[in-house]
């Protein structure tokens, strides 16, 4: 096992009408000025949003409110943000969605406090120093960014899709209540579920030789998030599923799968993010879109991880040769992915990519030629552009 830091502060309010309480949790860390930050129409619609003004109120906590957020959240709606916190003297940010919301809230927390330009952080130009509070009422179980140390833009200028990461921006409470994702259509809860596993696994496919108890906990994970998601499927308003699928797509991403396994490999991500950034695809439709591609590209350079994957997660029975077993763990992954609605490839995900656009990926995934991805198997820009070319 690798030597690791686990640090996950964020208070976590979980159940049915916790969004009740949001309105004392932002009293008890500071909050005087709150901007309520939400997302195209979701949380109006619900009365969500109705709730939490509600709730603010009666804590005698002041407010604004800036919706508009889109998913792969732009640069310039961060922009207006930062003016508006600044011109209102905003002391607390509460977003009110799902990850592209509380990426927005990160991006304006980190840019009220600083001079400079905010998109200097994505581009690792800078490093903040301070940052506003941030909490959450979470909509949708997928990027995990509520207990996550990231945020994720998107600059028009350029079609550039980046994160940063700090613990800076870590947010103070998130408020979960699994009814709150019963009205997401059934498109975007797969798309989260894919998400949740592929935090799961950029984690879990690496190559060291011992992490027991990470790897017990991710495969639990695994099997958990695919065993709710199919009783999903048929019962959408299945409280105990929802809220399976929920904790569980916090626990992928705040830093506990990937304690002792050195971090992660994070190459879906990677290629995924150009695909944001260039085409606004739906970030969890992306990675199931490239991930199979990922999996045969790589596995050769560890069969037995893959075939204990193959083995723990969708009970295939252990080949005498593992790369048979890995092989056929990677096509019961595309099964499910599949069986949820999910895209195995670009084509599938509306994409009909020439040479020329698959290039400009991989160029613009390896900061033109300058980065390679990945440590499953380190991968140089032309190892990106056949990934990307497998995947149509
Ligand atoms: O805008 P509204 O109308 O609210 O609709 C949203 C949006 O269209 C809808 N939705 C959310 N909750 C709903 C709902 N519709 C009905 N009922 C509800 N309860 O769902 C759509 C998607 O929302 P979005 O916030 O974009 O989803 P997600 O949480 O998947 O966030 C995706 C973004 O997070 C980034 C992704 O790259 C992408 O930009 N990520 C952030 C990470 C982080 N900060 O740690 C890590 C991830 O790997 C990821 O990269
Ligand atoms: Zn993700």
């Amino acid at each position: 096992m690798k030597d690791f830091i686990y640090y996950a502060p964020t208070q976590v309010v979980f159940g049915a009408l916790s969004e009740d309480k949001t309105g004392k949790l932002v009293k008890q860390y500071s909050g005087t000025k709150v901007l309520v930050h939400y997302g195209g129409q979701s949380a109006e619609r619900s009365g969500l949003l109705d709730k939490i003004c509600r709730a603010l109120e009666a804590e005698g906590i002041a407010y604004v409110k800036l919706g508009g957020v889109v998913p792969n959240p732009r640069l310039s709606k961060v922009h207006e943000g930062i003016e508006l916190c600044r011109k209102e003297k905003v002391d607390f940010i509460l977003a009110v969605g799902g990850g592209s919301v509380i990426d927005s809230a990160k991006a304006i927390a980190f840019g009220v406090p600083y001079e400079g330009e905010v998109w200097d952080f994505y581009m690792g130009r800078a490093h903040a120093e301070a940052c506003l509070p941030v909490a959450t009422v979470l909509t949708i179980p997928a990027a995990g960014s509520e207990m996550s140390n990231s945020t994720v833009i998107t600059n028009e200028d350029g079609d550039l899709k980046k994160g940063y990461s700090n613990n800076l921006c870590r947010c103070k409470f998130a408020v979960m209540n699994p009814e709150r994702t019963y009205t997401l259509p059934n498109y975007q809860t797969a798309c989260g579920v894919t998400d949740i596993m592929m935090h799961t696994m950029e984690r879990y496919f690496v190559n060291i030789e011992t992490m027991e108890i990470t790897d017990s906990i991710s495969e639990s994970l695994m099997q958990t998030v695919i065993y709710n998601a199919r009783i999903l499927l048929n019962e959408p308003g299945n409280y105990n599923a929802r809220a399976e699928i929920m904790w569980a797509g916090s626990l992928s991403h705040n830093g506990l799968t990937g304690c002792g396994t050195g971090g992660g490999d994070w190459s879906c991500h990677q290629l995924e993010h150009e695909l944001g950034g260039l085409y606004d695809v739906t970030h969890g439709a992306g990675l199931a879109a490239l991930w199979g591609s990922w999996a045969r590209y790589v596995y050769d350079a560890n069969p037995e991880r893959f075939a204990q994957f193959a083995t723990n997660i969708f009970d295939i029975p252990c080949f005498a040769d593992y790369e048979n077993t890995a092989l056929a763990g990677i096509e019961a992954m595309e099964d499910f992915f599949r069986s949820i609605h999910m895209p195995t490839n670009l084509h599938e995900l509306g994409l009909d990519l020439t040479d020329e656009q698959i290039h400009e990926l991989a160029f613009k995934c390896s900061f033109e030629d300058t980065r390679t991805i990945g440590v499953f198997k380190q991968l140089n820009m032309k190892d990106m552009e056949k990934i990307y070319a497998m995947a149509r």
